[in-house]
């Protein structure tokens, strides 16, 4: 048994095609679909996004995340005793993109390993569940990964969601200590909002049933996002016996700049606390919040010892926080 599990190295990766408003507007003008960067920019915060060659899948990039993370942690890939992978695009139906990037990462010391589905909620489920598992003494390194390509699943015919998304890992290593680490955590879903926010297909006798691409009541799922957030930020605060005051930073999932602003608001956070890479990466639902954490981790926003608080919310409908001592 072990006191806390605490973050000892972070890593991320984008793939190298990025593309600007501008850039993604040029390519769905060709369909005969308009939008604009003032558009984007003005109802989202997103300037640009990253997308994944053809051939690279969730556990490629995560891979590089894994890699960075493992190397900043001081520690080797057979360390790892525990992997989790949160995404909702993995490279099959089964296996695990979990087990795929064990074997990438040449770990042959057979550890668990599993993949979370909860959307963009799903690095908070996994740092969570991982969390748990370290205290519990199941495991004492885990690598925990977000990773996804949802440029796969978007419908470009689509202008109120093609635009909105885009791909990336991010990862971190946590291990258990006796220094603090993660502190606290409150996960929720509401599944009588499946419809809101889906990805509607499955796969049936060798044909995809339904559709495989993203559909989104985006008016739906802002109001519920910015309803439950704050809330859950608040209920992970009063578990470790904090306030809002002692937040260093607020590193939300990011999907849109409205909503992190709301957020703040509410917890009467000043947007200087708040870390924003939404306008360079776009929506990468499980990757976003541990891509922003290595982001202000390795620019120096984040230092050891303060106080972070993640929070994310997505398809499902889920959400949560974990609030953490770096
Ligand atoms: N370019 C130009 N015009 C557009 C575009 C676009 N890309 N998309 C929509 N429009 C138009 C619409 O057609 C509409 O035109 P109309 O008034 O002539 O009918 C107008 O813009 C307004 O559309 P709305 O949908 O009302 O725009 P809204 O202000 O609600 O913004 C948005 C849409 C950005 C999607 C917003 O609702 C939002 O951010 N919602 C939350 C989405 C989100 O965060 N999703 C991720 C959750 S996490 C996860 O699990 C994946």
């Amino acid at each position: 048994m072990t006191s806390y599990a605490r973050i000892t190295g972070t890593g991320s990766y984008l793939p190298p095609r990025r593309l600007t408003n501008n850039d993604l507007a040029a390519e769905l003008a060709q369909r005969g679909i308009e939008t604009s960067d003032e558009w984007i920019v003005e109802r989202t915060g997103i300037r640009a996004r990253h997308f994944a060659a053809p051939d690279v899948g969730s556990s490629d990039l995560a891979l590089e995340a894994s890699r960075q993370a493992i190397e900043a942690a001081g520690i080797t890939a057979q360390d790892i005793d525990l992997i989790i992978v949160a995404t909702s695009t993995p490279d099959m139906v089964f296996p695990s993109t979990a087990a795929i990037l064990q074997n990438k990462l040449g770990i042959t010391n057979g550890c668990p390993v599993f993949d979370v589905q909860a959307v963009c909620s799903g690095f908070v489920y996994a740092l969570t569940v991982a969390d748990a598992m370290i205290r519990a003494g199941t495991a004492r390194r885990a690598l925990v990964v977000g990773a996804e390509v949802f440029s796969r699943i978007l419908n470009f015919n689509d202008r109120t969601t093609c635009v909105l998304f885009g791909d990336g890992a991010g990862a971190v290593v946590l291990e258990a200590s006796e220094e603090p680490g993660i502190l606290a955590s409150d996960l929720h879903a509401d599944g009588s909002h499946v419809g809101i926010l889906c990805v509607p297909g499955h796969v049936s006798g060798g044909e995809i049933l339904g559709s495989p691409l993203l559909t989104m009541d985006g008016q739906a799922v802002f109001k519920l996002a910015v309803g439950v957030l704050d809330k859950a930020a608040r209920a992970t605060l009063d578990k470790a016996g904090l306030t809002e005051a002692d937040i260093d930073w607020l590193i939300p999932h990011q999907a849109n700049i409205r909503i992190m602003q709301s957020t703040a608001r509410k917890l009467k956070l000043s947007m200087d606390k708040v870390v924003v890479t939404v306008d360079q990466h776009g929506n990468t639902s499980a990757a976003s919040i541990p891509l922003a954490l290595d982001h202000a981790v390795r620019n120096g926003q984040v230092k050891k010892g303060q106080h972070v608080l993640l929070e994310g919310v997505g398809g499902g409908f889920t959400w949560g926080a974990v609030l953490l001592k770096m």
